[in-house]
């Protein structure tokens, strides 16, 4: 089999990454993968954590993400699998990267988590930041127009107890997203790095939710 460095193993999954996420929803983009990537490798130089699983972590962290496949969460690992077969990588990396697409997810919040490493918790808070602040507002409505969700309606109010297929289920207004998932992820961070942007960014949601209660009370 051709050995690959790990630079080219990079560039590799770049490739396969954009051609996967080419008709993907604007928020869970390549463009969200480049975000997230970046936030890895700046997160990651406060950390002792392998690199190349932090990298390709990220890079493959939303392949196949199972609220684009009908709830079907084994799609993203395998399809990162089959990539990752072809590029030469020892097992124990290929299988690290695995264990962090199963759980770097959300999913409400209410799931325990089976697999624990430093690689994962950065490549989590790097996620998670993207969720955060003026990218994760308009990724948010971006995906409540997708699901053609009202902004917002202020008789149906969040509900914070969901289980992970109420959570899935959900048609709530977007608005509600905001309580249920982006103003709890500040205190869910894992690294000292992440907890600082998170804090910031948090701020920045909350002056944005003062102001469109305001504009939707119809004060000046
Ligand atoms: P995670 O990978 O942590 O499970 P998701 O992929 O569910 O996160 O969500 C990523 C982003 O997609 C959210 O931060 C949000 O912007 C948007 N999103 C997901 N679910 C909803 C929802 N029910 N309403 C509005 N936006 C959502
Ligand atoms: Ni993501």
């Amino acid at each position: 089999m051709t050995s690959f460095s790990t630079e080219e193993i990079i560039e590799n999954t770049i490739t396969f990454v954009k051609n996967e996420l080419k008709n993907a929803e604007g928020g869970h983009d390549w463009f969200h993968i480049e975000r997230v990537y970046k936030n890895t490798l700046l997160i990651s130089e406060s950390e002792t954590v392998d690199k190349t699983v932090v990298a390709i972590g990220a890079l493959l962290h939303d392949i196949a993400d199972s609220k684009f496949h009908d709830g079907d969460e084994t799609v993203g690992p395998k399809k990162a699998w089959q990539f990752l077969k072809t590029q030469n990588l020892p097992e124990e990396i290929i299988e690290h990267v695995i264990n962090i697409i199963e759980n770097v997810s959300f999913k409400g919040g209410n799931k325990a988590q089976k697999f624990h490493s430093k690689e994962l918790e950065v490549v989590q808070d790097a996620d998670r930041l993207d969720a955060l602040g003026a990218i994760g507002i308009a990724r948010t409505f971006n995906f409540g127009g997708f699901k053609n969700r009202k902004l917002y309606d202020p008789e149906i109010t969040p509900n914070l107890n969901m289980t992970p297929s109420e959570y899935k289920a959900s048609d709530a207004p977007t608005i509600n997203h905001f309580y249920e998932k982006l103003l709890l992820l500040k205190d869910r961070m894992n690294t000292e790095t992440g907890k600082q942007i998170a804090a910031e960014r948090h701020l920045f949601m909350e002056t944005f939710l003062q102001q469109f209660y305001a504009e939707w009370g119809g004060e000046k």
